[in-house]
């Protein structure tokens, strides 16, 4: 009796607590009332809340607890790397793990994407992307080749670079956004299909709506198309 008074009272108190942890797309008119339920572990693909209710973790986290919780093999690779080398710089040096990662990442890559740039998460993945592109389209001497395009709906991130180049409206409404660089075509999804209309004329119409943008924009100004090859978010 004692131990579920406790265990009751120390969740009542980080509920309360919790306030203070600004969420993602957090209802700010909510702020200070919010009473949201505690994960408190994860077992495989369940997380149990305080209240010791099972929950299928249907998303995997947010599609990073991919091998699923409590995974023990993870837990010692991990801890033996650390006590081994935490972290260390990688502009003049290198370290084994980085190198081996490196490789089995161009293993998996199509033809000649045989070079890896480590970021810390899918934002800054696309951000240093397009910074990449801006790059060397400058050391080329093609400075004006920046124009980005991209879908309507998509989701690219949440860094002032990558959300630019989403589309999705939620998004859109009340943020500001690069300007001037970026176009938004229709995204292929049945939205935007016709009614009766063929899934294969469809598709020849989505590509005749880059090919209409590239030409709007001009083809030496086109820099790069970004679209989700498997959607996520977006
Ligand atoms: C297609 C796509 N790109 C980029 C991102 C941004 O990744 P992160 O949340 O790791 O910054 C996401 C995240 O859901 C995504 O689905």
């Amino acid at each position: 009796m004692r131990g579920k008074w406790a265990v009751s009272r120390v969740t009542a108190d980080l509920v309360k607590a919790d306030n203070q942890f600004i969420h993602p797309w957090d209802d700010i008119v909510k702020l200070g009332k919010n009473k949201r339920t505690v994960i408190e572990r994860g077992d495989g693909v369940y997380v149990y809340d305080s209240d010791g209710n099972r929950l299928l973790d249907g998303p995997g986290g947010m599609w990073c607890v991919n091998i699923g919780h409590g995974r023990e093999e993870m837990a010692r690779a991990i801890y033996d790397q650390i006590m081994r080398l935490s972290y260390t710089s990688p502009w003049s040096l290198t370290t084994g793990p980085a190198v081996k990662f490196s490789q089995a990442i161009a293993a998996e890559a199509p033809g000649d994407l045989n070079h890896v740039f480590f970021t810390t998460g899918g934002s800054t993945a696309v951000d240093s992307a397009l910074r990449f592109v801006q790059f060397y389209n400058n050391v080329r001497g093609k400075p004006e080749k920046k124009h980005i395009i991209s879908h309507k709906k998509g989701y690219h991130g949440s860094t002032y670079l990558s959300a630019s180049v989403s589309g999705k409206e939620r998004d859109r409404n009340s943020l500001d956004f690069v300007e001037g660089l970026i176009h938004h075509i229709s995204a292929p999804h049945s939205l935007w299909k016709a009614e009766g209309q063929k899934d294969s004329e469809f598709l020849d119409q989505c590509v005749a709506n880059l090919e209409d943008c590239i030409l709007a924009v001009g083809a030496d100004r086109c820099a790069v198309f970004v679209a989700e090859p498997i959607l996520a978010s977006g």
